[in-house]
């Protein structure tokens, strides 16, 4: 795989909130491809973060994709609202989803790129069925819900698995992974085929800034061997 077109998207749940649009500034001068919004309501997950204004107001301030990770147990009922809000792409998690491919039908309407998330759990083989209705495969590094947790090793097998079948079924599909990616993982996690890599404390969370962390994090990753 080419390592230059591995993609980074910092997830704003490690930002300091009090100067959100400066740190969002910093990852796009340092050359993040899209920005990770990570909501949750408390019932999916077992941790509340952030909405709608959240978004509102990053689209003031950045032109980068906003892509809206929804650990929420209703998804559908807020498509609009977020996409109202200037979001351009919805993250949506194979769990608890009784009609999952009605709420990727719903996304599509609305013109937003759509992703399928699996969490650590979760074999690869439910995304064979969905697989062409997906712009994006997110495979869970860590079970959901927070940030700076360690990376699940036993994940790495299951991003492999799921890099061949994007290889057979969907060629060109993203394959992104998120939790727990930091200068150690990022070269497994692209060696295993992953060409998006979400980052938070790793971004957001270190003390030379985030320019400097996105500088180490894309080095990390072009050091993967295939
Ligand atoms: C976890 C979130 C992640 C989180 C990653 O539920 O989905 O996006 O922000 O944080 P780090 O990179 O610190 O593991
Ligand atoms: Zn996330």
């Amino acid at each position: 795989m080419d390592k230059s077109i591995v993609k980074l998207a910092p997830s704003i749940l490690s930002a300091d909130f009090a100067h959100l649009g400066k740190q969002v500034g910093e990852a796009e001068q340092a050359g993040a491809d899209r920005i990770h919004v990570d909501v949750m309501d408390g019932h999916f997950v077992p941790n509340i973060s952030l909405g709608i204004p959240i978004v509102a107001s990053l689209r003031r301030v950045t032109r980068l994709p906003l892509e809206i990770h929804l650990m929420i147990s209703d998804p559908d009922f807020f498509l609009d609202e977020f996409t109202e809000a200037g979001s351009d792409a919805f993250l949506v998690h194979w769990e608890g989803n009784n009609n999952l491919h009605r709420t990727l039908q719903r996304v599509k309407v609305l013109g937003k790129r759509v992703s399928v998330v699996i969490n650590p759990a979760t074999p690869a083989a439910v995304l064979e069925e969905i697989l062409q209705d997906v712009d994006q495969v997110v495979v869970m590094t860590v079970n959901p819900g927070f940030g700076h947790q360690p990376f699940i090793h036993t994940t790495l097998p299951k991003i492999r698995r799921a890099r061949q079948m994007i290889d057979q079924i969907k060629p060109g599909c993203d394959l992104e992974v998120d939790g727990g990616i930091d200068a150690t993982t990022a070269p497994l996690v692209v060696d295993a085929g992953a060409t998006v890599l979400v980052a938070g404390s790793a971004i957001f969370g270190e003390n030379d800034g985030v320019v400097a962390a996105m500088k180490r994090l894309r080095a990390a990753a072009h050091q993967a061997t295939t």
